[in-house]
Formats: C-alpha cells, sequence, structure tokens
C-alpha cells in the first residue's frame, strides 16, 4: 500500500487552484442517471470516489467518455438489474444513486453502504422520506429493495438536515407527481450546486440553500453541461496546512462565503486572510493562538469534514483548544496519530482539548480516514524532520493530487510504494 513521505518544516508559499467539489460532484452523477440523455461535468475531481460511482454508472448500461476533467455521461439505456455490487461496497456514497434510481427505474436493489471509521451513518432518513413519496422500501440481508407504483410529491419534514437525504429527496423529487417541499432541509453549497444542475437540466425548483426546498415534478429534461463547484473542503485543507506550517498561499476557485466560518476561526488564531481578485489569500508569520471552543455544526457552521485538520494544526497553538464534535459520533480517530508525534489531545465522549506542544516530532502513522489522513498530512508538514503517512488510499478518495499540489506551494511530499 502506497504511503505519503514528507520531509516537514518548510513554510508553504504559492497560488493553487481547487480542484472540483467531491461532494457535489457525486450526487451530480448521480443525478445524471434522472436523464434519458446526456450529461456533461466539468471539473469533476479524478479521485477514487468518483471513479467508483462512474464504474456502477457504467455497470448498469450509461456511456461514460472521460477528457481531463470533463466527463461525458450518456444514461440513455439504463439496467438495474446489472448494477455492480463490487464498487458499491467501495464507498459509502452509492446511497446517492438512490433518489435517482428510484426516479428512473420501478423496482430495483442496492447493497446497503454499511458503516465507516467515523461513525454508523445509518440511512433511516433517506429511506422513510422516499417511502412517504410512496416507494415501498424493504431491508434484507444487507441489501435494500425499493419497488415503486407511483412515486408522489410530499411535504416532507427532516428530523435532521442530513446532506444526502436532502440530496436523494431532491433527485426521486424531479420524477415524482406534483410538488415536493422539504422542510429543515441541508443548507451545504453543495445542495445548492445541486439545485444549479438539476435548473439547468430543466427542473423548477427553489429554495436551495435554506431550510425549505420545493421541486416540481415531471418536467420536461434536457441535455446539461455543468461546471462543478469548486472543492471547499480542499481549499480548507490546504489553507489550514498554510496556516500551520507557516508561509503564504492563495486558494484560487473557491467562494469565501462557502468556508467563512474557517477564515474567522484562521484569523482568530492569528493568520491575515485577503480576498484577492483570484481566490483567498492566508499568510501565517507567527505560532498561532489557541481556540477556546470549536464546534462542528451543519452549514453555515464549521465543517466537520475540517475538524481533523483544523486539530492538526491546533496541537501546536499556545495554550487549550476545545472541540466539539456534533456531527459524527467517531471522528477522533486521528487524535492518536497526533499524539504519536508528540501532541497532547485528550478526547471525551464528542470533546477534544488540545494542549498546544511547542513542536511536533516527526513520525510515522497511519491514516484511518480521509480528512484524518489530510490532517496527518498537515501534521507532517508542520514537523521537523521526515514522516511517513501510510494508507494513502484513504486521501486518494477526496484529493485528486494532494502530493503535486503541496509540492507546487513549496512543501516536501511525495508517494512511496509499501512501507
Ligand atoms: C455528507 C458528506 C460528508 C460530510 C457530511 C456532513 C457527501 C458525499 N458526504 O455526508 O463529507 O461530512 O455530509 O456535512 O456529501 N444520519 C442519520 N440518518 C440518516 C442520515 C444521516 O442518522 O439517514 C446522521 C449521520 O449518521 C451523521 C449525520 O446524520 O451523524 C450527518 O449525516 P449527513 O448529513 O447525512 O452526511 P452524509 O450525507 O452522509
Amino acid at each position: 500500500m502506497a504511503s505519503y513521505f514528507i520531509s516537514g518544516g518548510e513554510k508553504l508559499k504559492g497560488t493553487v487552484k481547487i480542484q472540483g467539489s467531491k461532494n457535489a460532484a457525486l450526487p451530480i452523477i448521480a443525478a445524471s442517471l434522472l436523464h434519458r440523455g446526456t450529461t456533461v461535468i466539468r471539473e469533476c475531481p479524478w479521485i477514487l470516489d468518483v471513479r467508483y460511482m462512474l464504474e456502477v454508472l457504467k455497470s448498469i448500461g450509461c456511456s461514460i467518455f472521460i477528457d481531463g476533467s470533463t466527463v461525458w455521461i450518456d444514461a440513455s439505456d439504463i439496467d438495474a438489474s446489472k448494477l455492480a455490487k463490487e464498487c458499491i461496497g467501495k464507498m459509502r456514497s452509492s446511497i446517492l444513486l438512490l433518489g435517482a434510481m428510484v426516479g428512473r427505474c420501478a423496482q430495483f436493489s442496492l447493497d446497503y453502504p454499511g458503516g465507516c471509521t467515523i461513525g454508523a451513518r445509518p440511512v433511516d432518513i433517506h429511506l422513510k422520506a422516499l417511502s412517504r413519496m410512496g416507494v415501498h422500501i424493504q431491508e434484507q440481508e444487507g441489501q435494500i429493495y425499493c419497488d415503486t407504483k407511483v412515486l408522489s410529491g410530499e411535504e416532507i419534514q427532516l428530523p435532521y438536515p442530513s446532506v444526502g437525504a436532502t440530496e436523494n429527496i431532491m433527485m426521486a423529487a424531479v420524477k415524482a407527481e406534483g410538488v415536493t417541499w422539504i422542510h429543515n432541509a441541508a443548507r451545504e453549497p453543495e445542495i445548492v450546486d445541486l439545485a444549479e444542475f438539476l435548473k439547468r437540466m430543466g427542473v423548477r425548483i427553489i429554495g436551495a440553500g435554506t431550510e425549505r426546498i420545493g421541486i416540481l415534478g415531471k418536467c420536461p429534461l434536457c441535455d446539461t453541461e455543468y461546471q462543478v463547484m469548486g472543492d471547499r473542503i480542499v481549499a480548507g485543507t490546504y489553507l489550514l496546512a498554510a496556516a500551520g506550517a507557516g508561509g503564504e498561499i492563495e486558494v484560487c476557485g473557491v467562494k469565501e462565503e462557502h468556508i467563512h466560518c474557517l477564515l474567522q476561526i484562521c484569523e482568530k488564531m492569528g493568520c491575515e486572510i485577503r480576498l484577492t481578485d483570484r481566490g483567498i489569500c492566508l499568510r501565517s508569520s507567527r505560532r498561532l493562538f489557541s481556540i477556546e471552543d470549536i464546534h462542528t455544526q451543519p452549514f453555515p457552521g464549521f465543517p466537520t469534514d475540517l475538524q481533523s485538520q483544523l486539530m492538526a494544526v491546533l496541537t501546536k497553538a499556545v495554550g487549550e483548544s476545545r472541540i466539539f464534535e456534533h456531527v459524527f459520533e467517531n471522528r477522533f480517530g486521528t487524535a492518536e496519530e497526533l499524539n504519536k508525534m508528540g501532541a497532547d489531545i485528550q478526547i471525551k465522549n464528542n470533546r477534544a482539548v488540545i494542549r498546544g506542544v511547542a513542536k511536533l516530532k516527526a513520525g510515522h502513522v497511519y491514516a484511518k480516514d480521509l480528512r484524518g489522513g489530510a490532517a496527518l498530512v498537515i501534521a507532517g508538514l508542520m514537523a521537523e524532520g521526515d514522516s511517513i503517512v501510510e494508507n494513502s488510499i484513504f486521501i486518494e478518495r477526496g484529493y485528486q493530487d494532494i502530493c503535486k499540489d503541496l509540492t507546487g506551494l513549496g512543501a516536501k511530499i511525495k508517494v512511496i510504494e509499501g512501507k
């Protein structure tokens, strides 16, 4: 298995163009199934989860053509019975196929996506909402069987603003009779991107980005070309890398309002933030300050997907910081690895207490999940000496080429095969 070899201690400097968003691209690829025709997706990130998703689409009969970051999908003829089980099991996001498949196929079965290291991640909210819209769902032996006679638009009140459930309901609603209203909908920028894509396809949809989304079903759909938004989590990761390692970088292709909460925290830590014509600049020139309390929240709060990376940066801040994880129950796995590098982090339930240390020592550590892996890369950049972060495959699930991006910013990082 490949690893990253990092020689830490270098300050970061330069400009990096941010890849297309993983969490926007995946539902948009799934939504392409709604249309019996062609969808062209630009700025599609070339990451493992996207590759698996495209494999699944191929397995059910979509024709796919890829040229650089542009993906053509022709979903004119699909056969749900041929769904590739191997790829479904490899990615959690396969659950995003549910809404589009319900819209397109009267009967099909999907493997249950199962848990992952950051939490159990149940799909009860997705299933309950789709049942309400008329999908007869049976869960048996790790499979979700869906049988739909009539799909109807409904008023759906979500108990929690689940991102994936909001997306699945939006997709199913495209093919439902009448209007669907989602109350307590997720407000993440990726929801807005999916809505913009659906609008381009011909769907009438209002309220995306607010807690109430309305979708009119059965609008005629057309061939669509769409550019995926920039990845706010990748941008946030690189900004945090510069905050931790020191230096001055500019990230391009991501909107300030998508990472506003992070930028405020960076300023509180003592970084200087400047908006440029092309993007966002961060300068970090001194030892950072700790942050008293950080709570992960749905958007526009601080994103859980940047929690581990922020934790890595806070390991060297002056004083004590506390992070409260409210989205996933088991997202502090990286603390143990950071402690191997000399950090002082204590975890109790959903709270991490981070006491800043003057130095991190280089180490041999193991990525256990995608964002936690990125946090270890940041720690490697912040430590003096040579570190190895094993299991780069986790990081490749979300970062197109983290080595190239960070090398372009002056970091010393490379991929090594085996140990
Ligand atoms: C999406 C993102 C992920 C991000 C997360 C929260 C994608 C592909 N992934 O994941 O990167 O970390 O949003 O911003 O977009 N829950 C239930 N029952 C459900 C659904 C969710 O209990 O049916 C719980 C989850 O276990 C979790 C919380 O709700 O504790 C948030 O999950 P959700 O918003 O659904 O996240 P995902 O869509 O899985």
